[in-house]
């Protein structure tokens, strides 16, 4: 870990101010080990929405690559002297390939210039371009004879070059054939677009035109935006849920996420409508679709790559309940078991399984180890009752060690909650699913939530959580630190209660700024540069300081919950041999706190303290993307006790080694 020292590092050994001799100090009983912190415990939640798939993770830059859009040509301009009415056309070749039906043809006669003959593409919110980077050109054509050569450019927002290359389709015949080509870029561009024009004389069939920089993440070809999976394998989160929220819901039924619709050949995967799209009248997104070049394979394999459990979400035979509310029939129920239990066998089973065969020829024979799976996401009611009754018993049936996601609808407390949580428990379910967005007062005053918990009942996965703050004068919603202090404040009583909460995850998590439906989230983008917000770091600090055990922390004999604005946990991290001690001061004072510590162990001479602190407006952003993050000073410890200096409205996490 990359620390930043303070200069004045050594000044933190303070002699304790008045404040703290009147108080108690803190209590750490170091070999009071209280609860076991699972892997798991801190992980991520990724959901297509903001544009968080197409246009974000999934680097795809042509947007409407299969003119599948509602509108076909949706994203495409079509240009040039020598295009005559119906010389472009959008066509269907129906069951030919059912999946991917449309295609565009293009008839040009003796074009010799752009001016002549273009289709231009406007990418997601324009396309980034980075000066140097390649860009892979790829598309699938068909063409009676030769004749046409396709010049590629990559353009600036006035319509300049800045990067060309050329493609001349080299089979002919009556079949699809796929050809690639490839660009480099000489400068940087936010919102540049791409243009083919066509020279010479022919008629063309075109599909799945494609463009990708070189540098995604692992360099795979068509593969996933670098910077974003970077964020994330920074975090090392334990675990990732995808791909929803409300898009696994759908609209309706036939809106619904289908995993089976999201693997094999790209060119084979059914596009449909993001349920964002229209979701929010005052923020539509008529150009919000889902490609599924990101799809299941795609979320196991980046999982495994940045070391997290895949958490996959599926359908329950329920479409949202605030749209549609469409329920699949009882007796009609066995298709979505089915997939249920079919996901498994495509993440685990052997090569020589249906699915564990698709798996693997899709270049991934060894298993992704798959461990839980989420029925349903924010269902509620009896219905959902019933049918999560039908899901368990089938997957317990077949899988009795695959661990299910129960949801308890989409508040943290009221009689759906009630009926859920209580019914959940009874069943002895594996996780309830618990969601909140509140105001950061909700979030201060509830980090005991947890500590009535039974800790012998069902484990809690906090799945979707935000500080959602209504007032502030830069506006609703904002990830300013305010809200980030509030969660960090929170989640200290979710690692108090470790063995009661052993998942959780913030949402949403990535946000373009072009492109967004729901504010607050965890980390935005625009075409070429991303930031994370204050909430990011407090993530980040928790995921990253984890530990291995809980451990008993007390003032004044008391869980330290909000009194004098004062909120801590501690773990120890049995592997490193450390104590990591995690306060939070909620107040616009700083405050000296005196830890003491218990151990049989000795305590090294220094700390590192970590420190997030500013004022509660405060944001991060393009232009200064780490205003609000930790900076870490050494500080002195005295035998068994520490003096911490605790700046106003900080997170504070104290690393001590321990001998
Ligand atoms: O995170 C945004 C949405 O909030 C999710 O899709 C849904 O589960 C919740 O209501």
């Amino acid at each position: 870990m990359r620390r930043k020292f303070l200069a004045t590092a050594c000044a933190a050994a303070l002699t304790l101010s008045a404040y703290a001799q009147k108080s108690h100090p803190i209590i750490v009983n170091a070999d009071k080990l209280t609860a076991k912190v699972q892997p798991t415990m801190w992980g991520v939640f990724f959901e297509d929405i903001n544009l968080g798939a197409d246009g974000g993770l999934y680097a795809e830059l042509i947007k409407n690559r299969s003119f599948e859009f509602t509108t076909p040509l949706m994203g495409w301009a079509v240009k040039g002297k020598k295009i005559a009415e119906g010389d472009v056309l959008v066509l269907n070749r129906q069951e030919a390939a059912e999946n991917n039906p449309r295609y565009l043809q293009v008839k040009v006669k003796d074009a010799e210039t752009p001016a002549d003959a273009t289709i231009t593409n406007e990418g997601f919110r324009g396309m980034g371009i980075k000066k140097g980077l390649k860009y892979d050109f790829s598309v699938m054509y068909r063409q009676a004879s030769k004749g046409l050569k396709l010049h590629l450019e990559l353009q600036d927002e006035n319509g300049k070059s800045v990067g060309s290359g050329i493609l001349t389709p080299n089979e002919s015949g009556i079949g699809w054939n796929k050809q690639s080509a490839s660009l480099m870029a000489n400068t940087d561009i936010k919102k540049g677009k791409f243009q083919i024009w066509f020279e010479g004389s022919g008629s063309i069939d075109l599909d799945m035109i494609s463009l990708f920089p070189a540098n995604t993440w692992k360099k795979r070809p068509g593969g996933l935006r670098a910077d974003m999976v970077q964020m994330l394998a920074d975090m090392k989160p334990g675990f990732v849920r995808f791909p929803g929220g409300c898009i696994v819901e759908g609209r309706d039924l036939a809106n619904r996420y289908q995993w089976k619709k999201t693997i094999g050949p790209i060119e084979e995967r059914e596009l449909i409508m993001n349920r964002w799209n229209t979701e929010f009248k005052h923020k539509p997104a008529p150009d919000y679709f889902q490609t599924f070049g990101l799809g299941f394979f795609e979320y196991f394999q980046m999982c495994e790559d940045i070391g997290a459990e895949a958490l996959p979400i599926l359908n329950c035979g329920m479409a949202c309940q605030f749209n549609t509310a469409e329920l699949v029939p009882l007796d009609q129920l066995g298709p979505y078991v089915q997939d249920a239990l079919d996901l498994v066998e495509f993440a685990n089973g052997p090569v020589t399984s249906t699915w564990g065969k698709k798996r693997a020829d899709m270049g991934h024979p060894e298993p992704f180890n798959l461990k839980m799976m989420g029925i349903g996401n924010e269902n509620w009611g009896p219905q959902y009752l019933e049918r999560l009754a039908i899901f368990t018993k089938a997957m317990k049936d077949k899988y009795p060690n695959i661990k299910l996601i129960n949801s308890s609808g989409t508040d943290p407390d009221g009689a759906r909650f009630d009926q859920l949580n209580n019914a959940h428990r009874k069943n002895k379910a594996d996780f309830i699913d618990e969601h909140y967005y509140r105001s950061p007062e909700w979030f201060f005053s509830n980090a005991t939530r947890y500590d009535s918990y039974d800790k012998n009942s069902s484990k809690v996965f906090a799945g979707e959580y935000a500080a959602h703050n209504k007032n502030e004068p830069n506006g609703p919603n904002i990830n300013n630190w305010r809200a980030a202090l509030s969660e960090a404040a929170f989640l200290t009583g979710v690692e108090r209660n470790a063995d009661v909460v052993n998942m959780a995850s913030y949402a949403p998590l990535f946000a373009h700024t072009d492109g967004w439906q729901w504010s607050p989230d965890m980390i935005w983008v625009d075409n070429t540069s991303i930031y994370g917000t204050p909430t990011y770091f407090v993530q980040k600090q928790y995921s990253l300081n984890k530990g291995t055990n809980v451990v008993d922390i007390k003032k004044g004999n008391k869980v330290i919950a909000g009194k004098d604005s004062l909120y801590a946990s501690a773990v120890i991290d049995q592997n490193k041999n450390e104590l990591i001690i995690k306060m939070v001061n909620a107040s616009n004072k700083a405050q000296t706190q005196t830890v003491q510590v218990k151990s049989a162990k000795k305590l090294a001479s220094t700390a590192i303290l970590t420190s997030i602190a500013n004022d509660l407006k405060a944001v991060n952003s393009f232009d200064d993307a780490t205003k609000v993050s930790p900076t870490d000073e050494r500080i002195d410890v005295k035998g068994k006790n520490v003096a911490v200096a605790l700046k106003p409205y900080s997170v504070n996490i104290l690393h001590i080694a321990l001998k």
